[in-house]
């Protein structure tokens, strides 16, 4: 797996104010759009595109536009939405399609309660959106459910990462036979007991949403 930290300094400078415990909720959710429409640009440095010709007003130019079948977004429920609409802002020819997965906070393993996603995913170039990379639980299953409907290239963007999730996408993905790559704004220490990232930014979806 290909894993990209965004090195920018305004990059840290939205994720820093994200962290802030005293970073109320409106705030946090601009900042959480305004830091994926960042990472957006460099998780679609391998979009694909193919050549087309632009008529300007002086002469013909060559150009590229976004390749058939559209790119497809796939926001995790819950705290994945809060990074759809930073997405789309660069992607607004993308399809979306959606996976309800939650953590079993005692086994903190992934479990899917909904999905809408076309059946047949074969040639998708597909991105994947969720804030916190912890265990990797909730990740490897999306991204295995994702291959098995026939993506053939997967990327996905996080806000922050942790090493015990990385290392865990990397040997779940090891037999998988499909391009992933990783993108976030931060690779943070470790994970703590209750598998919330350390120091991390707390619950992610609390954050974005409010607890309900
Ligand atoms: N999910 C969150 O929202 N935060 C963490 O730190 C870990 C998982």
């Amino acid at each position: 797996m290909q894993v990209h930290v965004a090195d920018h300094p305004l990059i840290s400078h939205k994720l820093t104010v994200l962290r802030d415990e005293r970073t109320d909720s409106p705030t946090f959710r601009r900042l959480a759009d305004e830091l994926v429409t960042l990472l957006a640009y460099e998780a679609t440095r391998d979009v694909r595109v193919e050549a087309v010709d632009v008529t300007t007003p002086v002469a013909v130019a060559r150009g590229v536009r976004l390749s058939d079948p559209p790119p497809l977004v796939v926001p995790i429920l819950r705290a994945g939405l809060g990074m759809l609409e930073g997405m789309q802002r660069l992607l607004p020819t993308a399809e979306v399609g959606f996976l309800g997965m939650v953590r079993n906070e005692e086994t903190l393993e992934a479990v899917t309660y909904a999905e809408r996603l076309p059946d047949d995913l074969t040639g998708r170039q597909c991105y994947v959106l969720d804030p916190m990379l912890a265990t990797g639980g909730t990740l490897a299953a999306a991204i295995d459910f994702l291959v098995q409907r026939g993506a053939d290239h997967i990327t996905a963007i996080t806000l922050l990462a942790a090493p015990e999730g990385i290392a865990r996408l990397e040997s779940e993905l090891a037999t998988i036979d499909v391009p992933v790559a990783l993108v976030t704004a931060g690779l943070d220490e470790k994970l703590n007991d209750l598998g919330y990232i350390v120091p991390g930014l707390g619950d992610a979806g609390d954050r974005l949403y409010g607890v309900v």
